[in-house]
């Protein structure tokens, strides 16, 4: 059975005194079944990694840039990543997608940077309030992936995640049948593209506030194999139960 994923996104949180939360999550006792990663910012992604080395913990960036190095001042890019001690990256979130026009051409160019360096690809995706309202969900998520999905991706390097964006840090969640329809649909999707062995093992995470007040609910819907979780990884009392949760789903 695939082993699920309870993510954490950090965003622009964080300084060095946070890294305690980090040692925390690697001293707990360890969640049969569930991969753990923590995405800190990247001024404390090497620290992190050396906190982390050794335990259930993975350590994980927020993006990358396409190419391995040059002059793109601000910019780091995937093997730099993992010098520091990265194992993954989240790619195409929606508040880069919205911050700084990320389109999914691009998205899918820095997860096969991220590929070529050795890192897991978390790639996000997912419909805005207005297009849901406009019956448009299924259709952009489907776009979405066939665009962001480089071909170099499978159940091996890549992650997706499903975002819806009006429920990211706004405590709205889409109905259990809402979050089942769109996992059903791109587990539909990645059998098209990669066959149904490969789609199967892809994992597909739900994100856009889950907290441990709803993450078993969350758990328990089909094709849902684990969480991208923003506020609520902040602090491992927060993110404690819910990787439980997942342990326990
Ligand atoms: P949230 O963020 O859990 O704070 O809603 C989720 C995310 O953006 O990944």
């Amino acid at each position: 059975m695939t082993r699920r994923l309870a993510a954490g996104n950090w965003k622009m949180n964080g300084t060095m005194a946070s890294l305690s939360e980090i040692t925390a999550l690697a001293n707990a006792h360890p969640a049969p079944g569930v991969d753990i990663l923590i995405c800190p910012p990247a001024t404390l992604l090497a620290e992190a990694a050396r906190i982390a080395a050794g335990s259930a913990v993975m350590i994980g960036a927020q993006d990358c840039h396409p190419a391995a190095a040059g002059a793109h001042t601000g910019d780091i890019s995937a093997p730099m990543l993992a010098d520091a001690g990265a194992r993954a990256v989240i790619l195409g979130h929606s508040e880069r997608r919205a911050d700084h026009g990320e389109t999914s051409a691009l998205v899918a160019e820095k997860a096969r940077a991220a590929h070529a360096a050795g890192l897991l690809a978390v790639i996000c995706l997912g419909e805005t309030l207005a297009e849901r309202e406009a019956a448009q969900t299924l259709a952009v998520v489907a776009e979405q992936l066939r665009l962001s999905l480089p071909d170099t991706a499978g159940a091996a390097n890549t992650v997706l995640a499903y975002e819806p964006v009006w429920a990211i840090g706004t405590g709205l969640t889409p109905s259990p049948a809402q979050i089942a329809e769109v996992h059903g649909v791109l587990r539909a999707h990645l059998a098209d593209r990669l066959g149904a062995q490969e789609a199967g093992a892809l994992r597909l995470l739900y994100g856009g506030s889950v907290k441990p007040a709803n993450a078993s609910e969350i758990f328990a819907i089909a094709d849902v194999d684990g969480a991208l979780v923003g506020g609520a990884s902040l602090r491992a009392d927060d993110f404690s139960p819910i990787i439980a949760a997942l342990a326990s789903a």
